[in-house]
């Protein structure tokens, strides 16, 4: 059975789709689009200009997506459940919203952001652990229309201070402290620091997490419990008409250059295209439980723990902790207690779980299994075995899942359980889109067997509209590379069948972890030490994390000890952009490689972080090709000195 309208069920009816969706765009969308609840209908479904970078989806249609994604559930099913959290301590009770009351939680954290004079428009900075007050917060500001912008929990006050500057945020909301395995963060204390560089932020709400006593300033700080109970106004919690282009949210993103860019999704299309993406790619069926294991500060924890599976009417889970305390088979254990059916994750955490473990969790039979989803990272063949054979037994369909921040929502994957599923391979577009691949020199491949970037032909309705106040770098950034097309900044395989493998990022980003970290933020925080003198931050093979950061380094440190030099860069990098940029290896060197005229060459420490010096290609234009040797001497010591 259908779980909706739009949900492909045969591979057949999946070609039908990219042929309807190619021939006649609006029509299809608006066929998809017409089983959400709108305020008032759209004039047009389309517009689209690649040159201006400017692309609007159901222009004239009014909406909020919360109706979509919480009342118009809570009247049909009430009972069934929303939201289920689990804790970080397993021995800690977690908490369980039906629709109903999720929608009631929301109703009243949108009175309390009203109390507090934030209205539609208004920015509000988001950062807490991932707790329920979390998606009460997110979908209240959507209930409002304000626009959210989460900050990953795990960034450092100074990258929470430029994001919330950046955004000219009015609100923070924030907890006491924040609890991952064993250790405790302290939150307030970080966004404290943040707030010393954030004038824009008017009011902070602090939601006690642990109890721990925290200072709250007078006049700016407020208790969340305390606004709780006076935010007992249910006319309050009305939803905002929106239209269908107001900004819903914005999440920071790292690029090859400059800061980070705050990318900017607005409702109708977004509504649309993570709700489309999450029914047909995971097939999901009414009554199933969704755990995607990511972080909200993510773009996958908000495409599809908050809204793809709650406009769905799924069940979702939100786990606060790690999979690996208090040890490794916590998300074994959750997957049983929860009986989740749709288990959706990154490579990085496999892989280091099959490292602790590769014969798999055996004595987890996890029966509810039916699905299971990769993102964020190229997945490599061991790790998609393991996650096939070992954790879905060999009886889930896996899905491999390439999307971005910018795309909104999912863009190349096999539908679950339709047609063939190759390892490493990502599989094929959700109808409507249309890759193309480049060659070096811009030109388009034909069809069948190619490699090249990854480029997209058409507007999909989930894509980035704007990056925040600074539209002019959106459409560099993507849209003028290779003119009439949006730039991935991937390259990409293509096989004789025509499914996409990804291969990784062909821009100046890293991708650790299943993280976006930009090489000239990492070398620009490393510069920042003043004994530093420059530095090139490059990737390279690293067996858990996809890739590891690499940064050689100029400096004179005197004649400081080793270990004191390493931990001053590390932490002022921790400290500037957070824990997730801290370098895995740092070469101290002579110099960098460099043209003639003084621009360093980066293939060249690529090579050498690659230990592909083979292929390092012609050396004779650089200004020191002696230093090539010394560089590569450098980095194997190192990287030996760290295993
Ligand atoms: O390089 C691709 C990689 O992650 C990048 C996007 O990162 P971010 O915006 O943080 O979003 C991550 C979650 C959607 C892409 O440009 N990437 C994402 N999914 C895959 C992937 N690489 C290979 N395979 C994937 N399934």
């Amino acid at each position: 059975m259908k779980s909706h309208p739009f949900q492909l069920s045969s591979m057949a009816e999946y070609r039908a789709a990219c042929q309807s969706a190619d021939e006649n765009p609006a029509s299809f969308w608006a066929e998809v689009a017409d089983s959400f609840q709108w305020i008032q209908p759209w004039e047009s479904v389309v517009e689209s200009d690649f040159e201006a970078a400017h692309f609007a989806w159901f222009k004239g249609a009014k909406l909020n997506i919360t109706i979509n994604a919480l009342d118009r559930h809570a009247r049909i099913q009430p009972q069934a459940l929303a939201l289920a959290w689990e804790p970080n301590d397993p021995n800690e009770q977690g908490r369980r919203f039906s629709y109903a009351e999720l929608l009631q939680h929301v109703e009243r954290t949108a009175g309390m952001l009203r109390r507090l004079g934030i209205k539609k428009g208004d920015t509000v900075g988001i950062y807490l652990p991932m707790v329920p007050e979390l998606v009460f917060s997110v979908l209240a500001c959507a209930r409002i229309g304000a626009i959210h912008s989460v900050v990953f929990g795990g960034f450092s006050a100074q990258a929470l201070a430029s994001r919330l500057n950046d955004a000219s945020c009015r609100l923070l909301i924030t907890a006491d402290e924040a609890l991952r395995g064993a250790k405790k963060i302290a939150l307030k204390n970080i966004a404290d620091e943040a707030l010393l560089a954030s004038p824009s932020v008017e009011r902070v709400l602090v939601f006690a997490r642990t109890g721990a006593k925290v200072s709250m300033k007078p006049g700016r700080d407020l208790d969340w419990a305390e606004s709780w109970s006076h935010a007992n106004n249910p006319a309050l919690g009305h939803a905002e008409t929106m239209d269908a282009e107001d900004p819903l949210f914005i999440l920071y993103t790292s690029g090859s250059t400059g800061k980070p860019k705050g990318v900017v999704h607005t409702t109708a299309g977004y509504m649309v295209w993570t709700a489309y993406t999450f029914v047909n790619v995971f097939q999901y069926k009414p009554g199933e439980l969704h755990f995607c294991t990511a972080d909200i500060g993510w773009i996958t924890g908000h495409s599809y723990i908050v809204y793809g599976p709650l406009l769905a009417g799924a069940s979702t889970l939100m786990f606060e902790g790690l999979p690996n305390w208090p040890d490794s088979n916590r998300w074994w254990q959750l997957i049983e207690k929860y009986k989740a059916n749709i288990f959706y994750t990154a490579p990085t955490a496999l892989r280091s779980l099959m490292a602790d473990n590769k014969e798999g969790p055996m004595e987890f039979a996890m029966n509810s299994l039916r699905v299971l989803g990769s993102v964020g990272e190229p997945i490599n063949a061991e790790a998609w075995h393991w996650f096939k054979d070992k954790v879905g037994k060999g009886r889930c369909a896996l899905t491999d899942t390439w999307w971005q921040t910018e795309t909104g929502g999912i863009m190349i994957a096999a539908l679950a359980g339709m047609g063939s599923e190759l390892p490493t391979y990502a599989g094929l577009p959700l109808p409507g889109i249309v890759p193309v691949l480049m060659d070096a020199n811009g030109n388009r491949q034909p069809a069948g067997e190619a490699e090249g970037n990854l480029c997209l032909e058409k507007p999909w309705p989930g894509m980035a509209r704007t990056v925040y106040g600074d539209h002019e770098r959106l459409r560099q950034t993507y849209f003028s590379i290779h003119p009439g097309y949006y730039f991935t900044g991937d390259g990409c395989l293509r096989s004789k069948e025509g499914m996409y493998r990804i291969t990784g990022r062909v821009d100046d980003v890293l991708n650790v972890s299943g993280h976006r970290l930009g090489t000239a933020e990492l070398e620009n925080a490393i510069n920042a030490h003043s004994c530093v003198s420059e530095s090139a931050v490059v990737g390279y093979p690293h067996s858990i994390k996809g890739q590891g950061i690499c940064a050689f380094v100029v400096a004179d440190f005197g004649n400081r000890p080793v270990f004191e030099r390493n931990k001053e860069v590390l932490d002022l990098v921790g400290k500037i952009i957070g824990p997730i940029a801290r370098p895995d290896l740092l070469v101290f060197v002579p110099g960098l490689p460099k043209t003639r005229s003084g621009k360093i060459m980066r293939r060249i420490l690529r090579k050498i972080a690659e230990e592909q010096s083979d292929s390092m290609g012609d050396i004779s234009t650089l200004l020191e090709p002696d230093l090539v040797p010394i560089l590569q001497t450098a980095f194997l010591n190192e990287k030996k000195g760290g295993d």
